[in-house]
């Protein structure tokens, strides 16, 4: 379907190589994480991004940092396995695949008995079912989002929540791979997601390199292309669901979704279950991430204002649940009200 689209994590022979999403699309490039401290600039720098391909990207690294301590006496290795999980962990705040990845990671060390190396083993077998079951759950959202799209239909999507941003087809691109597989004709808008261009850098084009018919916006023409008529539904991704629904995605998700309301166009979040944070109870407890003020200042290396110039640069925004037409995970559509339909999807 996505053919021989570059993936974003290689795992081989031990060696964790990530795509640099930085340099796309002109250039495919690789490089090799070799150190704690490697692994957190590239997710610090969005050269591995995307809520599902961070918790993967941070599950493989902690396993290549602590390869060398495989020989320490086991007390030892598990104290350095928490110290470096909390570090990869600070790279970046508003994506709880990452804590939530590296806790899969970290509870294999309560009550183990065996040796450091064992355990060193047993966190390759886990970050590689992380990996394997993202997979899965991409397929398994977009076979539960396919009905929405429908033959001749218009979407709209901000940021990247693709094939890039996974270990599989995506999680807001994942229903399109799907309808595209299946003969259906329909158009995708991308808005281009200022100020780092995920849309128009990686969304663009990885559905174009699958043929999907897709139409690059900057962010400040979605209220027109809605009012045109052209867009019938609105299809984004999520960094975290909170437990009364609301949801923190990419900044400008929250200005598509009250322009959706406006125009009385539905509004859906797509992610795996490992997205929703049942311990956080609403929007206002989700860390947003604050970045250099320089993303604002240059449109990529050209610069588009004054050094002195203030800048705001709040990677995230939070979309209130009362926005939401529904939740698409791998195990069904949740409609409003959200907070009794998520509680539900853990309780089974
Ligand atoms: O800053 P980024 O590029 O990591 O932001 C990514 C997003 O906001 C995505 O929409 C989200 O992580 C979902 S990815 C399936």
């Amino acid at each position: 379907m996505i053919g021989d689209f570059p993936k974003a994590i290689r795992w081989e022979n031990g060696e964790l190589w990530l795509l640099d999403q930085t340099r796309l699309p002109h250039d495919v490039h690789y490089e090799k994480q070799q150190s704690a401290e490697q692994l957190y600039a590239s997710i610090h720098a969005l050269k591995v991004r995307g809520a599902p391909a961070i918790g993967i990207a941070a599950a493989y690294g902690l396993c290549v940092v602590l390869a060398p301590h495989t020989a320490r006496p086991l007390p030892e290795f598990i104290a350095e396995l928490h110290r470096q999980a909390d570090y990869i962990n600070s790279s970046r705040p508003t994506a709880v695949n990452l804590q939530w990845a590296l806790q899969r990671l970290r509870q294999l060390s309560d009550n183990y008995s065996g040796d450091s190396n064992g355990l060193w083993r047993r966190l390759v077998r886990e970050a590689e079912a992380i990996h394997a079951e993202d997979e899965a759950l991409c397929r398994g959202i977009g076979e539960q989002a396919l009905p929405l799209i429908r033959e001749g239909c218009g979407v709209m999507t901000h940021c990247n929540a693709g094939a890039l941003a996974t270990g599989g087809i995506g999680t807001a691109t994942a229903p399109l791979y799907l309808a595209h597989e299946q003969g259906i004709s329909f158009r995708v808008y991308a808005n281009e997601t200022r100020p780092l261009l995920q849309g128009s850098r990686l969304t663009s084009w990885e559905l174009h390199c699958a043929g999907i018919d897709v139409t690059l916006l900057t962010d400040n023409m979605a209220a027109q292309t809605m009012a045109s008529g052209a867009i019938d539904l609105v299809i984004v991704g999520t960094d975290r669901v909170v437990a009364n629904g609301d949801v923190a995605n990419k900044i400008g998700t929250l200005g598509v979704a009250i322009l959706a309301r406006h125009y009385g166009i539905p509004f859906y979040v797509a992610c795996p279950s490992s997205t929703i944070d049942l311990s956080t109870a609403d929007g206002s407890l989700i860390p947003i991430e604050q970045r250099d003020s320089n993303e604002v200042r240059q449109f990529g290396e050209h610069r588009a204002t004054l050094a002195e110039i203030k800048t705001l640069n709040p990677a995230f925004d939070v979309t209130p649940a009362g926005l939401v037409s529904g939740i698409i995970t791998e195990k069904g559509l949740i409609e409003p009200p959200f907070a009794s339909g998520l509680a539900a999807l853990f309780s089974n």
